[in-house]
């Protein structure tokens, strides 16, 4: 590693010394440049540092402790490599010499291998010395640029996080708002044919038992089988009517809240689909807000479709229950069970995630506890406020 054109530079007030050095090192392969004081020195290696400095000691004017301490001080010349000319067991010198930061010592007269063997030691631990502030300096440089690579797709993915936040919360009030022009939709149709085709049919009951009445007995036994039809009929669009209405919004939500709501769902679902059902629980007094019943509501209309498509349950239980400062609303199956981490391939499912969207919406907390083999259960919990 060793670079044979490195450049020396000598320091000695005595041409003679400076001679026998250039000889020496010039035989050697080495460039030479010469300053016959501290001042001419300093000033050479500030237009060019050389790769390693002969210092004398004494001079006139600046010394060589003083040119030796100089260079060390100053960040540029630090790293140039000394080697102080001494008089023979010159111990103090050395002292001196070592505290400025000289790296060698070279006792005159010289001796000419010494000389080599010194500078080509120092040349060679200074190139290893560069060569490892360079690799340093490289590795600084490549951590400064994968920092700042990464410190900007840290930002980036902020920025997309923030976004897909965004997205998310633009989404979940989208929904929150279609599901409430659904119900306030729900509510309408409800009334409308309450009002209208409710009224109506009654009215039509009523004509129709009249109609019996007033006509005269012989005409009687010839109509009498078509008016009890017409009469059946009535009745079973009446009949119709409602389920439809209930199906709808059922008005009992409205009428007498929760429980005598669930109570009416628990018994159609029984009868529909086979599969015993007990409810237990109390008549929430004061009443959950108007929002949060109804979603309680779809979700267990929603959780009850699943068993009846999914569980293959023998027997469901639902309890709505009350502390002082909440709601417990609890479905459990025991039927077969699912894998909950387990995401369906295909988008046809809608029913869980519908569930849990419309109970955080109102700020209801709905939880899943599921597994193969071990049934289902899904727990609202809704917040009652302080009264
Ligand atoms: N009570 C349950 N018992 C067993 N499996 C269930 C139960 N509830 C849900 N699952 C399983 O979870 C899946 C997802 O249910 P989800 O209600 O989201 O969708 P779906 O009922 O298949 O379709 P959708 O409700 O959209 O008509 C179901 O396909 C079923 O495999
Ligand atoms: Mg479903």
């Amino acid at each position: 590693m060793t670079s044979p054109t490195a450049t020396l530079l000598i320091v000695d007030d005595e041409s003679q010394n400076r001679k026998l050095l250039e000889v020496l090192l010039r035989h050697e392969g080495y460039l030479t440049l010469g300053a016959a004081n501290g001042e001419e020195a300093l000033a050479l290696i500030a237009q060019r540092a050389p790769d390693l400095i002969l210092l004398d000691i004494m001079m006139p004017g600046m010394d060589g402790y003083q040119v030796a301490s100089n260079l060390k001080a100053n960040p540029a010349t630090s790293n140039i490599p000394i080697i102080m000319l001494t008089a023979e067991i010159d111990r103090s010198a050395r002292l001196i010499g070592l505290n400025v930061g000289a790296e060698e010592f070279l006792t005159k007269p010289f001796d000419a291998a010494e000389l080599q063997l010194r500078v080509r030691n120092l040349l060679r631990l200074k190139e290893y010395g560069d060569f490892l502030q360079n690799q340093s300096r490289i590795l600084e440089q490549q951590v400064q640029a994968r920092t700042a690579a990464l410190t900007a797709e840290i930002a980036e993915r902020q920025r997309a996080q923030e976004a897909l936040r965004g997205y998310a919360t633009r989404l979940s009030e989208l929904s929150h708002r279609l599901r409430t022009m659904e119900e306030t939709e729900r509510r309408a149709i409800s009334r409308e044919l309450h009002d209208r085709i409710g009224q109506e049919l009654s009215a039509l009951g009523l004509i129709l038992g009249s109609l019996g009445a007033k006509l005269p007995r012989e005409s009687l036994p010839a109509v009498h089988k078509q008016l009890q039809d017409m009469q059946g009929l009535l009745k079973s669009m009446v009949g119709n009517v409602r389920d439809v209405m209930a199906e709808l919004r059922p008005p009992v939500l409205d009428d007498y809240g929760l429980l005598a709501a669930l109570r009416q769902l628990v018994t159609e679902f029984a009868k529909r689909s086979g599969i015993a059902a007990e409810l237990s629980g109390v008549d929430l007094q004061p009443r959950l807000p108007s929002l949060v019943e109804t979603a309680m509501f779809r979700i267990s209309q929603e959780a009850l479709n699943n068993i009846a498509k999914h569980a293959q349950a023998k027997k469901v239980e639902i309890s709505l229950y009350a502390a002082s400062d909440r709601v417990v609303l609890d479905i459990t199956d025991d039927g077969v069970g699912f894998d909950a981490d387990e995401t369906p391939p295909d988008q046809q499912h809608w029913g869980l995630i519908t569930m849990r969207e419309r109970a955080e919406a109102v700020g209801v907390v709905f939880r899943l506890e599921t597994a193969p083999g071990a049934g289902t259960r899904i727990a609202l919990e809704a917040e009652r406020a302080a009264t």
